[in-house]
């Protein structure tokens, strides 16, 4: 487990003082899939520097699986950090060196035996697909199969969690899609938490299992994915899966139901046709957290409709009116 607790970070720039992080709490469970989000100079950065150890925050502790990491010795927190597995946006690679040497090279650091070390980078090799580029260099690989060695170098000291700060912004939208699939089974075979800072929603929508929204240096929500999507107060739910999007409705209101789980889906609207006469006014499925979401935006003509559809909500079956 990972947490924050009450980080506070200040810059000081020509006479002024910039709060990247105010009072940030939070924390990333075991075998999460974390997604920080926010705007540019929301604080991501900071937060992602602060959480590998690159910087230290002003006040506030940073507790990784039980270590206290800012009160260590300089000695101990430097052993701390192998154990903090780090995505770099520009993949921060030797050139000098292969694939395999590159990711290699922390087991080097570490003092691993050699016949060990080529064991591991072996399987890490296999792991990110790259096992026929073991003997290419940097200059010899595209922009993914570099950041895949980037990320088979974060896990070559089993770290417990792997930390990306807008790692596929130099890479193009398929590759992107690519990196991130990787980064899921990473989460998911390997069981290790992956903490993702992106701008982009969608990207998150897709495979983050939490969600943490910052905005000027603070936290301002997080949770579930799948509970800000269906939370209708929840604004980072909304700009993850926007609400109510269609055209003007005739009938007596306006009703988004959001189903989970395709058991749900795929009778619903038949079964409520049983009992009223509504006109679907949008539907589509999403992909969310690796489950399938139906959302359908319905007009309803009356009272009755209204009862029919507030009696089928449940714990899979989420209604809200416009
Ligand atoms: N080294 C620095 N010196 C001064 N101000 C900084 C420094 N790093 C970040 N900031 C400021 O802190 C705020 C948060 O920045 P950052 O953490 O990079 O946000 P993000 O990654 O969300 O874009 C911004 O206002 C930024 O200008
Ligand atoms: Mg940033």
């Amino acid at each position: 487990m990972l947490e924050v607790l009450s980080v506070t970070k200040t810059y000081r720039q020509r006479g002024r003082t910039i709060t990247a992080l105010d009072d940030v709490s939070l924390t990333i469970p075991d075998g999460a899939l974390y997604g920080i989000a926010g705007r540019s100079g929301a604080g991501k950065s900071t937060l992602f520097r602060i959480l590998t150890a690159l910087q230290r925050p002003d006040s506030g502790k940073v507790v990784i699986d039980g270590d206290d990491l800012f009160s260590l010795s300089r000695r101990a927190l430097r052993e701390r950090r192998r154990k903090i597995g780090i995505v770099f946006q520009q993949f921060n690679l030797l050139h000098g060196r292969t694939a395999a040497q590159n990711i290699e090279f922390p087991l080097e650091l570490a003092g691993v035996p050699a016949e060990q070390r080529r064991q591991r980078v072996g399987d890490l090799l296999d792991l990110v697909g790259l096992a026929d580029r073991a003997d290419n260099y940097p200059s010899q690989l595209s922009g993914g199969q570099k950041q895949r060695v980037g990320i088979a170098r974060a896990l070559a000291s089993e770290p417990s969690v792997l930390l990306s700060d807008e790692a596929t912004s130099a890479l193009d939208g398929e590759t992107t899609k690519q990196i991130l699939d990787l980064l899921s089974q990473v989460n998911r075979e390997l069981g290790v938490s992956v903490v993702i800072i992106t701008h982009e929603l969608d990207i998150l929508r897709r495979h983050a299992s939490h969600v943490a929204a910052f905005d000027g240096g603070r936290l301002v929500e997080d949770g579930p994915v799948l509970s800000l999507i269906t939370d209708p107060a929840s604004r980072i739910g909304h700009d993850l899966l926007p609400r109510f999007t269609s055209a003007p409705s005739h009938g007596i209101r306006r009703a988004l139901v959001t189903l989970r789980g395709e058991e749900h889906a795929a009778g619903f609207l038949a079964d409520y046709g049983k009992d009223a006469d509504y006109r679907v006014l949008s539907g589509a499925v999403y992909d969310v957290v690796g489950e399938h979401l139906a959302r359908y935006e319905l007009d309803l003509p009356d009272e009755a409709a209204v009862a029919a559809l507030d009696s089928r909500s449940s714990d899979a079956i989420t209604v809200e009116y416009a």
